[in-house]
This record gives structure tokens, sequence and C-alpha cells, in this order.
């Protein structure tokens, strides 16, 4: 149907307006960049769009994924432990979660700890307001005792807030081997950042995945359902969508390397064939060679060295080492010095 004023774009929602120019600046710019650099990359931050962490969240419900379960398996075995370092005899102190999600292994510590009457307060800290939103309201509900201080926004912002506002010591969580996602330098640069905030005696407890059998490996990253490679190239249609970019969804794989030297897992999406692709809004144009690869993610496995080693340079001290059975994942716990 023609409209007097068909040739303007369709205004959109002003819900859509806000997310859609708060990325365009750095999305647009980081994917400029990365595809005219060789070799090509893109930053795994932005799988995480609504579809993005949905998938994300079908990620952790599969059998080849193993860091969720496992990490879900150290907390029910150990809470007790962790309990005797958060609480140190038996004194008030602080959790606080980087990137909380929808809480699920976190609640078997908060509902151990109400249990055993220890005095502590949990302080979820994540950058979208509706997964704070959505567990916070979940917790008041089946933790109505619990002292919760929620925080929407940055990591380091939250820590500097609650400095602020409370001398008790600082228990901070960081799971799921979020940190692999970090380069070496990067993660010291994290973690140093982390104990700026962070008082002589404050805790971390991050958990690390190790080096292991390099099949189960790349296995939980190249699951048969297919579900890491829609994850992958989920990245391609957000790009299509946001940036007026043409992929062929077709004519790109997801390809998932181990090295058992470094550690190192990596992500590629790799392109079948020589093709180019436009991005109407960057005015960009991308070609590929056959088999060219973008790197898309960095999901670093670690050795115990190595663990130790990144404590040691960022200004912290072990504790301890918490394990699975099968020694595949570590909740390791630290100790600002
Ligand atoms: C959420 C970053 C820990 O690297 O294992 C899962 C994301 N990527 N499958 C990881 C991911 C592919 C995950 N982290």
């Amino acid at each position: 149907m023609l409209h007097k004023r068909s040739f303007f774009k369709k205004p959109r929602n002003q819900n859509q307006m806000d997310t859609i120019s708060k990325t365009e600046t750095a999305f647009s710019k980081d994917v400029r960049e990365g595809l005219i650099d060789n070799p090509k990359h893109i930053s795994s931050k932005y799988f995480y769009d609504e579809r993005g962490s949905e998938l994300f969240r079908q990620i952790m419900r599969m059998p080849s994924y193993y860091p969720t379960d496992l990490e879900f398996e150290i907390f029910q075995n150990q809470k007790a432990r962790i309990l005797k370092h958060f609480a140190e005899g038996s004194e008030a102190f602080q959790m606080i979660e980087f990137g909380a999600g929808d809480g699920l292994k976190t609640k078997i510590l908060l509902s151990h700890f109400l249990k055993e009457k220890v005095q502590f307060s949990y302080s979820p800290i994540d950058i979208s307001g509706s997964a704070v939103e959505n567990l916070t309201e979940d917790l008041e509900k089946e933790f109505p005792n619990l002292i919760l201080n929620p925080f929407i926004g940055d990591y380091f912002k939250a820590l500097h807030e609650f400095s602020q506002k409370s001398k008790k010591r600082k228990a901070v969580l960081f799971l799921g081997s979020n940190i692999g996602n970090f380069t070496e330098t990067q993660a010291i640069h994290f973690l140093s950042s982390l104990g700026a905030e962070l008082n002589s005696g404050d805790k971390l407890l991050i958990g690390f995945d190790l080096k292991k059998d390099p099949n189960v490996i790349l296995a939980a990253y190249n699951d048969p359902e297919g579900i890491t490679r829609e994850f992958n190239l989920n990245l391609l249609r957000r790009m299509n969508r946001e940036l007026g970019a043409n992929f062929d969804l077709d004519k790109f794989m997801h390809a998932p390397s181990y090295d058992p030297m470094t550690g190192e897992t990596k992500s590629f999406i790799v392109s079948k064939e020589a093709q180019r692709v436009y991005f109407e809004n960057l005015k960009l144009e991308v070609d590929f060679y056959p088999w060219e690869a973008i790197w898309t993610e960095l999901s670093q496995k670690y050795d115990f060295g190595m663990i130790e080693s990144l404590a040691r340079e960022s200004g912290f001290e072990v504790e301890t080492h918490l394990n699975d059975e099968k020694a595949w994942y570590v909740d390791s716990i630290w100790r600002k010095k």
C-alpha cells in the first residue's frame, strides 16, 4: 500500500532504537576493523544478542558441553569448604557475582549458606538488566531471608560502589570458565583491575576449564546437534540484520580447533568458497578467499601451573583448587594479597 510518506523509513519503537544506536558504534567499528585485518577476527562478546543468549542457554543444557554440569557438581560436593574459605571463622561477607545469568549454580551456595545461618549478602552483577531483574525476583521468592544487593552494569563500577558502602570482606564469583575468553595478557589485566577494587584478604572464586582429552574438548565445541554451529554463525545473522550485510550462511561453516600444547581452543567461521560480502550500512566490501577463516572465539583450557602463575601475576595467592572427580574442571579460590 502506497502512502504519501512511504519514502521515509518506518519509525522503530523507542526500545529498538536504543539498542541499535548503542551497539552501532562499537559493533560496526569492531567489525570493520576485524574484517579488514589479516587474519580476520571478530570478538566473541558480540555472540550475545537475544538469539545468541538463548543459544548459549541451549549449549549449557547439552550433554557434550560438560563445564556447566561439572561446576554444578563441584558446588554440590564442596559447598561446605567454599563457605569455610569465604567466612573464615564466622565473619560476615558480601558475595558478589560477575555475570550472574540465571544463578542456577550459585543457588547451591546460597541455600547452603542460609542453612548454616552465616551472615552474608549476595550481589549479582550483569550488564543485562532483564537477567538481573529476573534473577532477583526468582531469588526473593525462593529465599525470602536472603539479603540481596543486585547491580546492573559494569563489573568494576559495581565493585567500586560496593567498596564505598561496606567494609565487609568480599567474595567475588567469576564462574563458567568465562575467563577463558581472554588471552593471558588480557586475563592478567582483567584480574589485576579486579584486585585493585579489593582489600587484602578478600576472596575470588574463579572457574577454569582444564586441559583434557582433545576429543572431549572438540566435541564440546562441535556438538552433533549443531547448536554451537548456530551459535557461531549467529554472528553472520547479526551482521546481516544490524549492519546490512549480505552473508549467505550456507557458504560458511563452523570450525573449532584445540591445541593441546597451549590449551588454546578457538572457534572460526570458515568461508567455503571465494566470495565477496557487502555491508550496506558500512559501505564496505569484504573479500574471502576459499577456506579463509574469521577467528570468533578463544575458550582457553588451563593446567594447574597456568592457574598458579595467573594468580601470582595478578596479585593473588591460591588458597585451594576444588575440582570434579575426573579433574576436567576446577574452581580455584584465591586470596587478594
Ligand atoms: C561462556 C565463554 C565460557 O567459551 O566455553 C560455548 C562460550 N562458546 N560454546 C566457552 C561457548 C562455544 C563459553 N563461555
